[in-house]
């Protein structure tokens, strides 16, 4: 299975993958689940928000088991974010039938649309659509960086936008959400384990600014004269980091938009994106405020407008606690792995969901902690560790 997605999606420029929701690299991802879904016999659907699923028994028997994650990704991201929480289903259930285990929860396998949000600039669309958390206006604004809306490209891409909705009927059949995912940081490596169990995603949000001056010529324009977008801009970066460091937060300044673009034009818009993530409220809050304040300062002081809008947000969010301690029962008695309990600033589908349904996520370890790269990596037993915890927390769940 890893063999047959490593190519999809990869640019050869970079060796990081550009997956984006609704392109034909996530058209060949969807293939793919579609046939490993159908090559175990497992029952195929597309959801109204356009996310798959593959199941083992009858989900209108209800109270079901669900695992799975993402297949789409960041510009240049790495192989595992997302597809290792998938691979690791199928391989799961591989690693189940081996065992000849005895389901008596239905058991469904997911992979979520559009979980970076790399395209339509909101992370989880296919999850908060679900979920109700995002709406259908809102889902119908969507729009990319070349103009195409959300629903325009479903339906290039061969999906029926008019279906998308919240879809509680779905959610009501589902007793509890496992997604098994590669970690995004250095814990498990620094603790020596291979797994560990989430116990909260920190709230975090996108926020845009747009710096809006005068375009004007670089050669013949009197520094005095300028109003140049760029240096409130560049203050703010630098104020992101100071706020982030006073708040023991963090703040990136990861995407940027310049117009006219031109190296020898003084900028008359320049947009950037600010990701702010802090383990409470109160300090994500002081963050941003704090940025938002210099932005405003430095933007007065070069003679250029300021815009902020939140483009999306997501609050903090708690593991069940229920489904959490039986995992660790689980894993505990059936493997006697030591599995620490760690929080993360990363967001999940599983954080989206985790206000409907009961829900869990095992962090695969990660020997760099590097992310959102093309150096992302995962040992290959440790994945495989992570199938076998897998299948262990899924026997558990879900089998006599
Ligand atoms: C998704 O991976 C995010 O945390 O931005
Ligand atoms: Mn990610
Ligand atoms: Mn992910």
């Amino acid at each position: 299975m890893w063999a047959e997605l490593l190519p999809m999606g990869r640019s050869s420029a970079s060796g990081g993958y550009r997956r984006y929701a609704w392109t034909g690299a996530d058209a060949d991802c969807r293939t793919w689940f579609q046939e490993q879904a159908e090559a175990r016999g497992l029952a195929y659907e597309t959801d109204r928000n356009g996310n798959q699923w593959a199941w083992l028994g009858d989900p209108a028997a209800g109270n079901a088991v669900v695992t799975g994650s993402h297949l789409d990704s960041v510009p240049d991201g790495g192989a595992f974010d997302g597809p290792l929480g998938v691979v690791s289903a199928f391989a799961a259930l591989d690693e189940l039938r081996g065992r000849g285990a005895r389901f008596t929860r239905p058991l469904g396998i997911v992979n979520f649309g559009d979980e970076e949000g790399a395209r339509f600039g909101l992370a989880c669309v296919g999850s908060r659509l679900t979920a109700g958390a995002l709406t259908v206006e809102q889902a119908h604004r969507l729009t990319d960086g070349d103009g195409v809306t959300l629903p325009r490209a479903m339906e290039d891409a061969g999906y029926d936008p008019d279906t998308l909705g919240a879809d509680p009927e779905r959610l009501a059949r589902i007793g509890a959400f496992v997604e098994l995912h590669v970690e995004q940081g250095r814990a498990l490596d620094l603790s020596g384990d291979r797994i560990g169990i989430a116990s909260a995603i920190w709230p975090h949000g996108r926020w845009r600014f747009d710096f809006r001056g005068e375009a004007n010529h670089a050669g013949t324009t009197r520094l005095a004269d300028r109003r140049d977008p760029m240096l409130p801009y560049a203050e703010t970066v630098l104020a992101a980091r100071r706020e982030a460091e006073l708040a023991g937060a963090v703040a990136t300044f990861g995407k940027v938009g310049v117009e006219p673009n031109g190296v020898n034009a003084i900028p008359s818009l320049v947009r950037g994106w600010l990701d702010s993530r802090a383990a409470d409220q109160e300090s994500l809050d002081a963050v941003v405020s704090g940025v938002e304040r210099a932005a405003r300062e430095h933007a007065a002081a070069h003679g250029a407008d300021l815009d902020v809008v939140r483009e999306s947000f997501t609050p903090v969010v708690e593991f069940d606690h229920a489904l959490r301690d039986e995992l660790a029962r689980i894993l505990g008695g059936a493997t006697e792995l030591k599995v620490p309990v760690l929080g993360t600033g990363a967001g999940h589908d599983a954080g989206i969901l985790s206000g409907r349904i009961p829900t869990a996520m095992l962090f695969v370890r990660n020997p760099t902690g590097v992310s959102h790269s093309p150096a992302e990596s995962a040992a290959e037993d440790d994945c495989v560790a992570g199938v076998i915890a897998l299948a262990d927390v899924l026997e558990g769940l879900a089998c006599t």
